[in-house]
Order: structure tokens, then sequence, then C-alpha cells
């Protein structure tokens, strides 16, 4: 075995090769000091226990659960009504922002490798027109909310180590999209080791392990260790509103939202909509043996998927818009004990192979593990489903084409932004399949819906090229 000074490290080198993970020591002696502690810190930092219980299940078949669907959706309005119940919501939750109660979440730490994009996927341009990015519209939209409660709304981002500098620097050379740098934490989660079939860990490089980020359930441990649990009681913040750094759509701090939950009581709440077909890839709310959680795509079978109700709607609709509120009560309870169960994930993983060359391999090679937020959802005390109308909050950025990717979600924000505008009276061209047929762009700090556009001056806008506002 190898030989190491400290007692720390020679404990560790003993429990890497108990746990039959020798090999990351494999280019040992062609590493200088530096690049020994290096990986002698790394190995410090994993949990062996938790990593063999995880190995342990690759290979399992996913447990089969008893499924129903859930019983308790709000549902939405029929078109034009404000049913008693709504109005009592939004007052409740403009109330909660008013008074300082309220802050924003993003889950940024995603590795975004299905789009292909080499910067961090808030760094992505989808501005229809100016080619805004993704952070900048959460920010502007959070300094509006705030401007227009005449309060604050700090926003808490999660990075990862990977993308956590490349995200500062972006917001320090964008001068914090005008928020005041008070106003924003930004924290890092942390990163479990990958594995290969065999539950051999990958390396990233000679002196490396390679890592991934722990899944957005990882959110919940992130904010307690780095303080920034902490910071959101020292500001008074009781709720929290949450939402994926892919989704340009998000209306952030939703009140209607936010005022439900704390009209029901609820600890938790999530937005859905009716999931597209069948093959979609969204996960989707459901009770899982008698309590309510989501069953991802990957996780649910295809009958389940293709089940049908009497009225012919797919019988699991509910597709998860990864849009949730929280009490800060709540994830300070689930923090005491962020237990959450473990899912895999089986990824294209860049690792070096026995001879130290880099290997980009096609196919999945790799095992994550992760954890997700949905399944903290899942003990809460209390969950409001709200139903959202699709076009007006989901429009994700996942691919670098065809579905859920840059065009679909600058399409989507152009008809969001046509029908705005054909709300304040504005004849707005579409093509012969009635889609919007110029680009618009209305920034959030002219108008975070179409209400804000009333007394602008929206009538002089000529559609001969694209719009901003
Ligand atoms: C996710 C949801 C799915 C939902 C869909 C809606 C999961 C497992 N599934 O699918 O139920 O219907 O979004 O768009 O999440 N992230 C982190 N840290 C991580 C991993 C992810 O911050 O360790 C963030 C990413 O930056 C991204 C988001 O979480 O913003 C979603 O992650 P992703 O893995 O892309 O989930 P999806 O498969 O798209």
């Amino acid at each position: 075995m190898l030989k190491v000074r400290g007692e720390r490290d020679q404990v560790n080198v003993a429990k890497m090769w108990e746990a039959g993970q020798s090999h990351v020591f494999r280019f040992w002696d062609t590493l200088d000091d530096a690049q020994r502690r290096a990986l002698l810190d790394q190995i410090d930092e994993i949990d062996l226990q938790l990593l063999a219980e995880l190995t342990a299940r690759i290979g399992e078949a996913p447990a089969l659960r008893p499924l129903a669907p859930p019983r308790d959706v709000i549902r939405l309005p029929a078109a034009g009504a404000c049913p008693p119940d709504r109005e009592a919501a939004r007052v409740a939750g403009e109330h909660a922002i008013a008074t300082g109660k309220v802050a924003g979440l993003i889950v940024a730490g995603g590795q975004g490798s299905r789009l292909g994009f080499e910067r961090p996927k808030g760094c992505f341009p989808i501005g229809p027109v100016t080619g805004r990015s993704l952070l900048q519209i959460f920010f502007e939209q959070a300094r509006a909310v705030a401007e227009r409660h005449r309060s604050s709304f700090p926003l808490y981002v999660m990075t990862s180590r990977r993308n956590h500098e490349q995200v500062r620097t972006f917001l320090v050379e964008n001068e914090w999209f005008g928020m005041s740098p008070v106003e924003v934490v930004l924290f890092e989660q942390r990163e479990l080791p990958v594995v290969d079939e065999r539950g051999r860990l990958l390396l990233a490089e000679p002196w490396r392990i390679a890592t991934s980020p722990d899944g957005h359930g990882g959110v919940i441990r992130a904010l307690a260790e780095s303080g920034a649990l902490e910071d959101m009681a020292r500001r008074g913040i009781e709720l929290i509103s949450y939402w994926q750094v892919d989704n340009p759509l998000v209306p952030v701090a939703d009140p209607v939202f936010l005022g439900y939950l704390l009209e029901r009581g609820d600890e938790a709440g999530a937005k859905v909509a009716t999931k597209r077909a069948p093959e979609e890839r969204v996960g989707v709310w459901a009770e899982i043996e008698g309590r309510l959680g989501v069953v991802e795509y990957s996780e649910l079978r295809p009958q389940d998927a293709e089940a049908r109700d009497e009225s012919g709607s797919l019988r699991y609709r509910w597709a998860n818009l990864a849009i949730h509120a929280f009490r800060r009560s709540f994830l300070e309870r689930m923090a005491a004990d962020p237990r959450l169960p473990f899912h895999l994930a089986r990824k294209r993983v860049p690792h070096i192979d026995r001879e130290g060359r880099l290997q980009r391999p096609e196919q999945p090679n790799g095992i994550k593990f992760e954890t997700f937020i949905f399944d903290a959802i899942a003990q809460a005390d209390g969950v409001t489903l709200l139903e959202v109308e699709r076009a007006r909050e989901f429009a994700p950025v996942k691919n670098a084409s065809g579905e859920d990717s840059p065009e679909t979600a600058r399409r989507a924000l152009t008809e969001l932004y046509g029908r705005w505008l054909e709300a304040a009276g504005l004849a707005v061209p579409r093509d012969a399949e009635g889609r919007v047929s110029v680009p618009i762009e209305i920034s959030p700090l002219t108008a975070l819906g179409p209400d804000d556009l009333e007394g602008k001056p929206v009538s002089e806008i000529e559609f001969g090229s694209p719009v901003v506002l």
C-alpha cells in the first residue's frame, strides 16, 4: 500500500484500499507534492460509507410504488373569472412581499450539459431581441418586485463549485443588474464523486476524482451550511419563492401562489400545468404511497405515462414546473436532518483512462448521485398545488435545439409579450399560423405583466422591426 506521512492521510489511504478504490492512486508516482496533497484532501472529504451505500444500489430496479393522481389541485379560474379565494390569496401574498417577508431562491448549480453551453446556464442570452441573459431577467424582476411594493426582495442564488466564480464574475461585470450586492447571496452546493457501472470512482485528472453537484435537493444543506438560511432569518424572511435558472418565463414572487400557501397554512407549494404529451420530459405530481410527491420522467412506467382517466385526459398530467414556494421554517426543519433519498443518474462523464488519456464518452458511462428538492416537499406538512397557464410560466431552456431549446423559449417570450401588447389594445402582427411575427422583448423593469403597460406610451410602437420596451 501507498506510504503517506500524516496519520489522517494514512487512515484515508487504508480506507480507500479497503473500499476497493485504490485505483485512484494509479498515477501517484507521477504526481508532484501539490497534486498529491490535492488528491489526499479530496479523499478526506469523501463519505465512504455513503458511497458504499449508494454504489450498492447500482443495478437495482427502481422500486415500484403505488401511485394515484393528486386529489387537491387549485385549478385555473375560468377566463375572466376571479374567484374570491384567489383574490384573498393575492392580497395575502402582496402583503407578505410588501412587508419584506419574501425572498427569491434560484437553483443554478446544474451543468447544463444537454444545452452544450460552456458557461453557466444563467449567463445564457435568451431575450428574443436584446439577448438578455436568464440571470438578468430574474434580477430585473426582483428589482421590479421590490420597487412595486416599496420593499426589499433579496435573491439567494445556488451555484456549484464549477460555476461559482464564473457566476460571480458575470454578476460583478454587469453590476448585479442594478441590484444592490448586499441583497444578493451566492452560495455553493456540495459535490459528490462520480462512479462507473462497477461502483469504481472515476478520475477527472490523475490527481482529481470526478465529482458532480449533489442535485437541487442539495439546496437545503447548502442553505444551512453557507449561513444563507440564517441570513434569511436575520432579514425577517418567512417565505421563499424558488425556481430553476433554466426557465425565463417564471413570474418571480407570484403573490397569488404565495398567498394561497399562506392562507391554507401549507409549508410548501408547487406550480403545475398539464403535460403536453405522455413522453414529455417533465416529472409529474402524484400521490406516492399516499404522500404527495413527484415521479421523475425517467422513473414513470410507460403504462402510467400513457394511462388516461374517464375524461380521456392523462391520468398523471400534472407536470412539475419546478416553481416552488417554501416557508423558511420548513427549510429549517428539513435542514436539521437533511436526509433525502438519492437518485442515480447515468450521464456521459469525461474522465481519464488507465493510461491517463482524457476520454469523452458518447454514451453514458458514469453514475451521478443526486437528491431532488421535490422529495423534501413530499415531507411538508401541507402542499399547495396550483395550476398555472403553461404559456405564461413555463418555457425551460434544456436542449440545444428542438423542444425546450433557446428557440422555443424565445418564441414563448415573444408570444407572451405579444399578448401583453394586445391586451393594451395594439394590433400585433401575426403570421398565417397565428404566431406573433416580430420578435418582442419587454424588460421586467418596464412591465411585470400586461397591467403595468397601462399609461406607458405603447400606442407609438411600430412593428416594422423587432420591438424592445
Ligand atoms: C427538472 C425536474 C423535473 C421538472 C423539470 C422542469 C429534476 C430531477 N427534474 O428536470 O421534474 O419537470 O425540471 O423544467 O430536477 N440544478 C442545480 N444543482 C444540481 C442539479 C440541478 O442547481 O445539482 C438545477 C439546474 O441548474 C437546473 C435545474 O436544477 O436549473 C434542473 O436540473 P435538471 O437536471 O436540468 O432537471 P431536468 O431533468 O430538466
